[in-house]
């Protein structure tokens, strides 16, 4: 196949970071299509670590072109940061290799002021827990029509003009309603100048390009951030992030026609875990969640945060199955439950007297559910040198079939380990 998608089927830190980057090896074009910099992908390739917020997982293979779709909202302060830090590992991003999308909008610092303030003012039980890197009042103001794009920031007028604009209500805003000081024309005018200088050579017009590879037959990976319940439409609302985290937002946020897209992959961890705030049924608090974030290392690799930590959820991977089409799924961080025995998985919830199987939009009726678990006897042996299924324990292989068959798509891949190489092959969607 010429294109697969990689989609979070949780709430995000599924490792797409890491399947992303495996799957890049055959890949021309590596496309993010949604979020910025609330994103946080961790790669690790002999023994060292990077993680990337905004440009593609894949690039750190030779050869290969990074793209940022229009349906990002782009921090450019932070993508200069990151891009000189990947210089420095030897990862030159080059107006041949590097795209932005010239509809892509900007995050400007008013956004992230607002983020934070929005949050402060909030109750403790209304707190969404964003990143505070000020994405959804990027995407409101790319709904309400006063966001800035790449475009725009090219031509002095027009961003003066919009800036402007911006400014006067957002400055209003956050002095009348927050008390939070406003910003200086000048300033923000002359650091935003500033980043288009730098970064007027990696715009363009993506859905041509993407358009022109894929005519000629070269293979393009979309890589989801965040996850399908992180959707904003599809997700455990209001406690998402502000774009379309799942497949609907490759469409929207690149410009691609659909017929052109292929295998959908669906990044699930072997158990769950979320940042901020929401419900989550499966959470545990006790010394099982203690082990899944001791062992899975689950800090946030964007804020640091200490992630929420609970069993499989399969009416959550169900859902994800639905709303994305997922035509496979890459399982991770299967030896995160080396050691726990038993092993429960969700299968239902229960809301009152009610049983339900499928994922409620309602968030209370969320908050109120009580998982039907079973459980499976777990495994002691270290497998992360597993390379083939027959290398799995037999309890890890029943405990992996038996996820297959209560979501209802195969696995295509199983990390055993955050290593490039820590991981099963079933299938290769590039080689279907
Ligand atoms: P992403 O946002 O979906 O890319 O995921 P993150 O990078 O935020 O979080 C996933 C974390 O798990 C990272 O620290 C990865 O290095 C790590 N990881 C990925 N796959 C595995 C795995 O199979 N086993 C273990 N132990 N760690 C993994
Ligand atoms: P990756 O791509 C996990 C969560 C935040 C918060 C909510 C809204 O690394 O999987 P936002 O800053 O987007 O307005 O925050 O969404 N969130 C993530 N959680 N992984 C992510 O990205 C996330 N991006 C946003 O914690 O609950
Ligand atoms: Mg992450």
């Amino acid at each position: 196949m010429n294109t697969v998608i990689v989609v979070g089927a949780q709430w995000g830190d599924e490792g797409k970071g890491k399947v992303v980057d495996y799957f890049a090896k055959q890949a021309n074009a590596i496309v993010r299509y949604a979020g910025g910099n609330n994103a946080g992908h961790t790669i690790v390739v002999k023994g060292e670590t990077t993680i990337l917020h905004l440009i593609p997982s894949g690039v750190l293979h030779k050869g290969k072109v990074g793209v940022l779709g229009n349906g990002m909202v782009v921090d450019p302060a932070v993508l200069l940061k990151e891009m000189e830090g990947l210089a420095r590992k030897g990862v030159k991003l080059t107006s041949k290799n590097f795209f932005i999308s010239e509809r892509a909008h900007l995050i400007m610092p008013y956004h992230r002021r607002i983020d934070h303030a929005r949050e402060k003012a909030k109750s403790k039980k209304g707190k969404i827990g964003t990143t505070g890197r000020g994405i959804g009042p990027a995407y409101e103001d790319k709904a309400n029509r006063d966001g800035i794009r790449f475009v725009d920031l090219l031509n002095e007028d027009v961003f003066e003009e919009r800036l402007r604009a911006a400014l006067k209500e957002k400055n209003a805003y956050l002095k009348r309603v927050f008390k939070e000081p406003g910003f200086s024309f000048s300033a923000v005018r002359k650091e935003y100048l500033g980043y288009a200088k730098r970064l007027k050579r990696y715009v363009t017009d993506v859905s041509l390009l993407l358009d022109g590879m894929l005519v000629k037959g070269k293979k393009i990976l979309f890589e989801g951030a965040q996850g399908t319940l992180l959707d904003i439409d599809h997700g455990t609302y209001p406690f998402v992030t502000s774009s379309n985290a799942g497949v609907g937002g490759v469409l929207a946020g690149c410009g691609v026609a659909p017929y052109f897209l292929q295998e959908i992959v669906g990044v699930i961890k072997a158990y769950t875990t979320r940042v901020g705030g929401g419900p989550f049924p499966t959470e545990l608090t006790d010394a099982v969640g203690e082990h899944l974030r001791r062992e899975g290392a689950e800090y946030g690799a964007t804020t640091g945060r200490a992630r929420r930590c609970g069993w499989f959820d399969a009416v959550v991977g169900r859902y994800g199955v639905r709303v994305n089409g997922f035509t496979g799924l890459a399982l991770t961080k299967l030896d995160t439950l080396t050691g726990i025995d038993p092993i429960r998985i969700c299968t239902g919830y229960r809301v009152g007297r009610k049983q339900i199987t499928e994922f409620p939009a309602d968030i209370r009726q969320m908050a109120q559910a009580k998982p039907i678990y079973e459980d499976l006897p777990g495994w002691k042996e270290d497998i992360r040198g597993a390379r083939s299924l027959e290398d799995l324990p037999r309890n890890a292989i029943r405990y992996v079939k038996r996820l297959e068959a209560l979501v209802g798509v195969p696995f295509f891949l199983m990390s055993v380990g955050p290593q490039r190489q820590q991981s099963i092959i079933i299938e290769n969607p590039f080689e279907t």
